[in-house]
């Protein structure tokens, strides 16, 4: 058989276990998987993975790029978040289309559309975002024809127009049940969080605390009383739930519990949440790791570890919403006003690797499992993307398993002007990466094309 690329020599990694063997790419797709296919091949690209990792590229399915919010506008846009992702071995990133004052969902689609149309160099899909259910759940199946399967709604965020109460939550999951979509929910407890923000809502607390206001106004159970409110909704109605940016241990066994009682609730983490603590607060750069919700604790990562390890939350994303320094800078003292968010796409496998597979708290396949295959399955990408079987797109991340580099966001490819894990040493770069059989990055740089990136339609969500 004639191929384009060959990858010879390395270790193949899937979700179920590894094999030496070769991949033979034709065109855009994975052609053949086996031993030897370089043989005869002599036009072929023969890319040498000899004592490398070979695995799937991973799926990043919580990003914002573009976003215009609070009060500033995030700073990776299509072109420097998906070099980003390409870095850090991501070919697929689903952003969230969000609507603005009385827009409809299928108009911000409409609107996502173009921010990424002409300079993604990954692939992307979106979600839709209920932020008005009665205007915007009756457009849920026209998302669905436009292979969109998947939206969120807010618990909090009443000041940018996107809050939805109970009565939002629970319509929309009769209607993902009954059209077979799946819900993703930001939970947070506005209420209880907005009287908390108002005890602290004074220049001496402001000037005592600082960032670290933020922290101290969202105990955990802001997190978990809202978790098990979605839950119950979800119980009820039956419609699938999926929690995004998970951060609290209390709220891993929630959804642990619902899941042994047949609810259809799955629940992602961040890369964030597994390795950083609310101590970043005390640093005099804190505000700069604000975001929504805020990182946790030491026995938090511990519990979301274990709980990508038994099953209970189904993969890693990074919630990328990165602001530069410059930006995070207007808040002034005061931290109601930071914009929320960090960069994550560059670093999220580099994260996972180094703190999950080579500090033994995940095998390398969990590590494929949870950052590339199942967050296609629960996304409905798969196995399209997130798998390395014959006929799939050649969406490819190689790794090489000891290199190290120290994170410096200088020599990155994010537009962030810092990086939450500046100065840490981390492996699991992508020394290469491939998206639909082009090479996009060689020798740990990027090298493809701006416009490459192409929309991926999915379908049939939230089945692992
Ligand atoms: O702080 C965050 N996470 N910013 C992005 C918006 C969101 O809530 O995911
Ligand atoms: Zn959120
Ligand atoms: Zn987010």
């Amino acid at each position: 058989m004639r191929f384009d690329t060959v990858i010879t020599g390395g270790t193949l990694v899937t979700a179920l276990g590894r094999t030496r063997g070769d991949l033979g790419i034709r065109g855009e797709k994975i052609a053949a998987v086996g031993l030897n296919l370089a043989r005869g091949n002599g036009h072929a690209r023969i890319i040498d993975a000899k004592g490398r990792y070979v695995i799937p590229a991973g799926v990043d399915v919580h990003v914002h790029l573009d976003l215009p919010f609070m009060n500033s506008n995030s700073s990776d846009d299509y072109n420097t978040g998906t070099r980003a992702a390409a870095r850090g071995g991501i070919t697929t990133v689903i952003d969230f289309a969000i609507p603005y004052g009385q827009e409809t969902m299928n108009q911000a689609v409409d609107n996502w559309f173009k921010k990424a149309e002409g300079i993604a160099c990954v692939d992307y899909s979106f979600h839709g975002t209920i932020t008005d259910y009665r205007r915007h759940l009756p457009e849920l199946p026209r998302l669905i024809e436009r292979g969109i399967p998947t939206a969120k709604e807010f618990m909090i965020y009443a000041n940018m127009g996107w809050q939805s109460d109970d009565a939002g939550v629970f319509a929309a999951l009769e209607e993902c049940r009954r059209l077979g979509a799946m819900l993703m929910i930001h939970a947070e407890s506005a209420a209880v969080l907005d009287l908390l923000m108002a005890r602290v809502n004074n220049p001496k607390a402001k000037k005592q605390y600082g960032a670290r206001l933020h922290t101290m106004t969202r105990p955990h159970f802001v997190e978990t009383e809202a978790i098990q409110r979605a839950i119950t909704w979800c119980e009820i109605t039956g419609g699938k739930l999926f929690i995004v940016h998970m951060s609290t241990g209390p709220g891993t066994d929630l959804v642990k519990d619902a899941q042994a009682r047949g609810v259809p609730v799955l629940a992602e983490t961040c890369a964030h949440y597994l390795v950083l603590d609310d101590s970043v607060f005390e640093r005099s750069d804190g505000h700069l790791f604000a975001c929504q919700p805020q990182v946790k604790t030491k026995a938090d990562q511990k519990r979301l570890w274990q709980g990508l390890r038994e099953g209970t939350v189904c993969n890693v994303s990074t919630d990328t919403c990165t602001f530069t320094t410059k930006q995070k800078a207007i808040w002034k003292g005061d931290y109601t006003k930071i914009p929320m968010g960090m960069p994550g796409l560059e670093t999220m496998l580099p994260v996972v690797y180094t703190h999950g597979v080579l500090k033994r708290r995940l095998t390398l396949e969990q590590l494929v499992q949870k950052c590339c295959t199942d967050p296609a399955k629960v996304m409905g990408l798969y196995p399209r993307k997130g798998s390395l079987e014959v006929g799939t797109d050649a969406d490819i991340a190689i790794l090489h398993p000891t290199r190290k580099f120290k994170v410096d966001w200088r020599q990155m490819e994010t537009n962030a002007d810092w990086s939450p894990y500046q100065g840490w040493e981390l492996a699991g770069f992508a020394e290469t990466t491939l998206c639909r059989g082009q090479v996009i990055v060689e020798d740990y740089k990027f090298t493809g094309r701006n416009g490459y990136g192409q929309f991926i339609p999915r379908k049939n969500p939230g089945n692992l």
